[in-house]
């Protein structure tokens, strides 16, 4: 791969330049649907009416609210990267302000400024806020934030295995050491902060979600986007998974009972990828016009997670863990393009910035000089690498769908042994 365009910040704090920066460019994550009820019950199978009752899901997501309608959940507890960090790495770097996330028009949607998330406005946290009734979740940097209703402690860029381990593999990261375990031992002080026995954390926690990640996408990003091979990469997916599972374990022995998972996009249908590895083998091309190896990729990724996270539930039959299918919720959005509303001649082009996307061009989208499209809102990619706040909505609708139900909020299993706490 040609690595000569290699973008580096301009304040000089970054690498040498032969590491993709890429960095930027994290994927990250979500979920949502819509059980909720009474008017509602077009929101039930929304997937298989398809575009209709999808949409409107959606769209009412902050209204109708149906994850608190379903679990009455009070905090929301976030590890991941970029899909879900809500401006942690903007003020953990030196460089934060430096970031194209730092600047319009990141934010432009809905905040009207850029807050630090990788998109032109909300995230799938943001939606599954709105959605549980409960504010934004406040990045875990913020120094005044009010964690009243939960933390985010995702940062954009980060991974999941440890960046000693990585870089033992010739790995680097170019943007964040703040890996899976670096979150987990925030997230250890943070608990030790406000409940101060581990009986007194289980209980402050039994109405608590977790989301761990999506988290994962940065280790396989920043080596694809280097030119490693395939076997390399797919040789990475069982450490990978395996620290997410310790991941797991970990928020488990927090005090966590309902803890959600998110699996890998089909990165084959992200913009950066198509326009690296853009091959004149229609061959190589699915249905959808996206890459066939890379989304088998992913899959590979997910099925190993799904089934140590099959595992995982035999082995805690006390808590709930469930998958977060990302992965067929983007796909969604290109199955449905039209009837949501998406330019379906933009399905694989970003609403801000150019081809290649890989910040090595200086077009990224952030930097200056670079304008939006005038309606994101058409768009699925909002960069070449994030999704726009539109997208993220529709695949939280998605996702909220199958995944409350699987959250067995009312199970008399769990009612027993919350010993009378009526709350799921
Ligand atoms: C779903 O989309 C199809 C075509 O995209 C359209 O013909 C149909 O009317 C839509 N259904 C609803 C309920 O909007
Ligand atoms: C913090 O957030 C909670 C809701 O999650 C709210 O009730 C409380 O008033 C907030 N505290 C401050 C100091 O803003
Ligand atoms: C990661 O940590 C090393 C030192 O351990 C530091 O030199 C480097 O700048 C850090 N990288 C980032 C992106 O923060
Ligand atoms: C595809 O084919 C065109 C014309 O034959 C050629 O110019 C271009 O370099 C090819 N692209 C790739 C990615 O091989």
């Amino acid at each position: 791969m040609d690595r000569s365009h290699v973008w580096t910040p301009s304040d000089g704090n970054g690498q040498n330049g032969k590491k993709t920066y890429w960095s930027y460019c994290v994927i990250c994550c979500i979920l949502l649907i819509y059980t909720s009820s009474e008017k509602i019950g077009i929101f039930m199978n929304s997937r298989k009416l398809g575009n209709y009752s999808f949409k409107i899901a959606a769209d009412n997501i902050g209204t109708v609210r149906p994850l608190e309608k379903a679990c009455h959940f009070n905090k929301i507890y976030q590890l991941g990267d970029s899909i879900a960090d809500t401006g942690n790495l903007v003020r953990e770097s030196p460089f934060g302000s430096g970031y194209p996330f730092a600047h319009l028009p990141y934010g432009e949607t809905t905040f009207g400024f850029p807050t630090g998330r990788c998109s032109d406005g909300l995230l799938m946290i943001d939606y599954i806020a709105l959605a549980s009734g409960l504010p934004y979740l406040e990045p875990s940097m913020k120094e005044d934030g009010n964690f009243t209703a939960g933390v985010n402690f995702a940062v954009a860029g980060s991974t999941a295995l440890p960046k000693e381990v990585l870089e033992a593999k010739d790995i680097t990261n170019p943007i964040s050491n703040s890996s899976l375990s670096v979150q987990l031992d925030w997230m250890s002080s943070h608990f030790a902060s406000i409940c101060h026995t581990k009986e007194g954390c289980r209980k402050m926690l039994e109405k608590s979600l977790f989301f761990v990640g999506e988290i994962g996408g940065n280790d396989y990003n920043v080596p694809f986007l280097e030119g490693r091979s395939m076997n390399e990469l797919t040789s990475l997916v069982p450490e990978v998974v395996q620290s997410i599972t310790n991941a797991i374990k970990r928020v488990i022995d927090f005090g966590a009972t309902r803890i959600i998972v998110p699996g890998n996009f089909p990165i084959g249908c992200i913009p950066v990828y198509l326009a690296y590895f853009q091959t004149n083998d229609t061959a190589a091309y699915d249905e959808h016009h996206c890459l066939k190896d890379l989304n088998n990729f992913a899959e590979i990724h997910n099925q190993l997670l799904k089934a140590s996270i099959k595992k995982l539930k035999k082995d805690y039959p006390k808590v709930v863990i469930v998958y977060g299918d990302y992965y067929n919720a983007y796909l969604s959005l290109l199955s449905n393009a039209r009837s949501l509303g998406f330019d379906e001649n933009s399905l694989q082009k970003a609403c801000c910035g150019t081809e290649p996307y890989d910040c090595s061009s200086g077009k990224f989208c952030g930097t200056p000089g670079v304008k939006a499209c005038p309606r994101p809102d058409k768009y699925i990619s909002w960069d070449g690498v994030h999704s726009t706040q539109q997208a993220y909505k529709y695949m939280t609708a998605y996702l909220l769908d199958s995944i409350i139900p699987q959250l067995k909020c009312h199970s008399s299993a769990l009612d027993a042994r919350m010993n009378n706490q009526a709350v799921f």
